[in-house]
């Protein structure tokens, strides 16, 4: 087996007339590895997308989609995509959905039809689509994204609207299909979202990348304070504060930041004044912080 990547993106920008909706990102995507393109609305993901598809022409840069060039035929059987908000008609089954999805991309229907059962809505494949939930369209999605065993699945905001349970199945499913040698790149607005379900993230801030790795690796280079809150025993925050430092909080507590090599310290000093501290909480760096810190950083970098 190969290790080249399947998906190969370097240098790419891609304009709208005078807007750069792409500038200058590169990425790769391996089998059997999920990497999750996160960003605010607007960021260029569905953009990104659509350049991998072919729809879009670049200005610079380069893609290979298993070594062929976008649009192309050998492309095109490799990649496969579930647009963002897709839509099926309302008054189809889902099993005719798959079967007209089956027959555009020239693959046996019933193989297809076997995909409603890998998604989980094998139960519904006789039901029309305009009663399905939203989770059940986007199971429907994946299932077309899956005909013909792609080994590149773009996935444009596939949890988006989901509820937690829906979304954890959906990603469950996601895990599978990378498992069995797919490369995934889905997109999402929600670093807290992609957790554990993506090997790595790549971060886009009006169109530029301003983050890429793996998440714990981002998250230690971000180097974001752990927040440490004293709350006194019967005395004021003031009284607090005077002895130990920190900043003041409302009433009778005290906060102080501190990086991870600190902390015992920081912790050990709180304890040496254990006749007016009645509680200690320690809260490391929350993943949504990592991503304001990302994005601030594209965003300073845009102002500079
Ligand atoms: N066809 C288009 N014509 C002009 N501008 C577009 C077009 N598609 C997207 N854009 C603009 O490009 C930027 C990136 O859009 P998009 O890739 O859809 O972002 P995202 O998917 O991250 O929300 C946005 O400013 C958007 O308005
Ligand atoms: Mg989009």
């Amino acid at each position: 087996m190969s290790h080249d990547p399947v998906l190969d993106i370097a240098g790419l920008s891609v304009a709208f007339g005078s807007l750069k909706a792409l500038s200058d990102v590169s990425l790769s995507v391996a089998a059997g590895e999920r990497l999750a393109l996160l960003g605010h609305n607007g960021a260029g993901k569905s953009t990104l997308f659509k350049a991998v598809l072919g729809f879009l022409k670049p200005e610079a840069g380069r893609i290979s989609v298993a070594g062929a060039a976008p649009g192309t035929a050998a492309a095109r059987r490799t990649v496969s995509y579930l647009p963002e908000a897709i839509a099926f008609p309302r008054a189809l089954t889902g099993a005719e959905v798959i079967t007209y999805f089956a027959k555009l991309k020239g693959e046996p229907p019933a193989k297809a039809k076997a995909l409603l059962q890998t998604v989980g809505i094998a139960d519904a494949a006789h039901r029309r689509v305009g009663t399905y939930s939203k989770g059940m369209r986007q199971r429907l999605g994946l299932a077309q994204a899956l005909i013909g065993r792609p080994s590149l699945l773009l996935l444009d905001e596939p949890t988006s609207g989901l509820d937690p349970i829906s979304r954890g199945e959906f990603y469950g499913l996601i895990d599978t299909i990378a498992a069995e040698g797919a490369a995934v790149l889905l997109s999402s607005h929600s670093l807290t979202e992609v957790e554990a379900r993506t090997d790595r993230i790549a971060i886009l801030v009006k169109g530029r990348r301003v983050a890429e790795g793996r998440l714990a690796d981002l998250a230690s280079a971000a180097a974001l304070p752990t927040v440490v809150r004293v709350k006194a025993k019967a005395i004021d925050g003031a009284t607090l504060q005077a002895r130990l430092g920190g900043r003041r909080l409302n009433g009778r507590s005290v906060e102080f930041d501190c990086t991870p090599g600190d902390k015992l310290a920081l912790l050990a000093r709180i304890a040496s004044h254990s006749d007016i501290v009645a509680d200690v909480e320690v809260s490391p760096p929350h993943l949504d912080d990592v991503y304001r810190y990302y994005s601030g950083l594209g965003a300073a970098g845009e102002a500079a």
